[in-house]
């Protein structure tokens, strides 16, 4: 085990800095950098390549002048001598070096074994519940808390679901809770190719990972009032009334994501008490985790068209057909832009691109007036509860704030949250995160509160 370091000269190191979402994570950070009420005072950027990073910070820079005093530190994942290094220099690392199947690894085992705090904004399920399994243990012993899925994926999905199901008032309690999130843009809506890569990659490997959860032990499913919904039921194709929208399912990292959180909440119902937490903070996370309930949780892809969902169906044949090949595989990662009907490409999407696109997430709760009638047989929802979480582009804007703001709850909250450990974003960030949120652009709405009509129970 390292010694731990006394006083790191940075708060964040942000690993990959020159990549095209790391590029935006610095702009992010740079909003704050040496703000009066920033908790963010020094920061260094690291990477392989020293002329990148330095145009990288004159780009997120502009137009501050002169360019701020943000240090530029060599490190690659395939060293882990420099990766020890970086965490020994740093407070937190965010580590925005994917796809993380090919090069997390060793980021996390450096940050585990030195006690230095890590984030990510990996959508990568398989390498999430490895690293876990990996390196939780180790965590705990060294004091390092290692979040990964602090993007995008998954902070909309599983604050969303947290705020959807506080709206259920005891005696109601909600059943099951569907997302619906919609992508929107004046322009076109292009993820850049390394996201394209890791969801390849993720699909080639799903067998993988099914082998790896069968080896591991089962963990108990939370209890939720009332039935379990039943699987694949209903058309592929969904109309939701209620939004004016189609849909499909969308096989995102989400729903995993929220389960591993809604089951750490089992076995902790008050939530993971911080390691030399405030009596104000202790108050604060029992409150809030006693008005989470849990809920079946399932993500859909929205579109206002029947050709969007085509066009969504669309890629999911290629990508779900070709990517259990090689050279299938060799196909979509060559010609990504062809593959995926003009969502991905290798160079990004332009800054115009990435302005100009907002997404909407609709929460649709579904569950029951009072919690007595989810016990009687053959019991259905009498009461649904819609909210919705709205922001700027997902993968370059809100992933960005989403992960800076993770990052200052553990800057000016560590000693209130776990001493350390491998946790999902929502149990470690759950009770301090969304107002950071609101307060920087991606809002948290009720929009309505209904009766369903018909029989409560049959
Ligand atoms: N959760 C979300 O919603 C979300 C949103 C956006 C992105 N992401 C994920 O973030 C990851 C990065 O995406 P991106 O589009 O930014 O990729 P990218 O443009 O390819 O950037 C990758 C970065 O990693 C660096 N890198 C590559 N190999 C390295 C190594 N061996 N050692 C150190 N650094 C290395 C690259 O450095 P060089 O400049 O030296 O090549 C570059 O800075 C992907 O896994 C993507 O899926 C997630």
């Amino acid at each position: 085990m390292q010694t731990p370091k006394s006083n790191p000269l940075y708060d964040i190191i942000i690993l990959g800095a020159s990549g095209f979402t790391g590029k935006y994570v610095v702009k992010e950070a740079l909003k704050f950098l040496n703000t009066p009420s920033s908790p963010l005072k020094t920061l260094a950027l690291a990477g392989r390549s020293h002329e990148k990073l330095t145009k990288t910070l004159r780009w997120a820079a502009h137009p501050i002048s002169p360019t701020p005093d943000v240090s530029v530190i060599i490190a690659d994942t395939t060293d882990p001598p420099s990766l020890l290094s970086l965490c020994n220099q740093t407070k937190l690392l965010l580590n925005c070096v994917g796809p993380y199947r090919i090069h997390g690894d060793p980021v996390v085992s450096a940050c585990a074994s030195s006690g230095c705090d890590y984030l990510d904004i990996t959508g990568e399920p398989e390498f999430m519940e490895k690293m876990e399994a990996k390196y939780h243990e180790k965590a705990v012993e060294t004091g390092s808390l290692i979040v990964s899925a602090c993007g995008f994926d998954s902070i909309p999905a599983e604050m969303g679901v947290m705020f959807n199901t506080r709206q259920w008032e005891a005696p109601a309690v909600p059943n099951h809770v569907t997302a619906y999130v919609s992508l929107e843009s004046d322009r076109n809506i292009v993820g850049n190719f390394a996201t394209y890569e890791s969801a390849v990659l993720g699909v080639a490997n799903m067998d993988k990972l099914q082998e790896f959860r069968r080896s591991r032990p089962r963990k108990p499913r939370p209890v939720i009032p009332g039935p379990r919904p039943l699987p694949h039921t209903g058309p592929m194709i969904e109309y939701q009334d209620e939004i004016g929208l189609r849909a499909v399912k969308l096989p995102s990292a989400d729903a995993v994501i929220v389960r591993r959180t809604l089951v750490t909440l089992m076995e902790n119902p008050s939530g993971l008490p911080g390691m030399n937490e405030s009596p104000e903070h202790t108050e604060k996370r029992e409150a809030y985790w006693s008005s989470v309930k849990p809920a079946h949780f399932g993500i859909k892809i929205a579109s206002k068209t029947l050709l969007g969902i085509y066009r969504i169906i669309g890629v999911g044949i290629f990508i779900g057909l070709l990517s259990r090949m090689s050279f299938g595989r060799w196909l979509l990662l060559k010609f990504p832009s062809f593959f995926s009907l003009g969502w991905f490409r290798k160079t990004g999407p332009s800054e115009e691109e990435v302005r100009s696109s907002s997404f909407k997430m609709w929460f649709v709760g579904n569950g029951f007036s009072d919690c007595s009638l989810a016990s009687k047989t053959n019991s259905k929802p009498d009461m649904q509860i819609i909210t919705r979480v709205m922001g700027p582009e997902i993968g370059y804007v809100t992933t960005p704030i989403s992960l800076i703001q993770c990052a200052f709850v553990v800057l000016s909250q560590r000693e209130n949250l776990p001493k350390g450990g491998v946790y999902t974003p929502g149990i470690v960030f759950g009770p301090d995160l969304q107002e950071g949120l609101q307060e920087n652009g991606v809002s948290f709405d009720i929009v309505s509160k209904t009766a369903l009509r018909g029989p409560t129970a049959a």
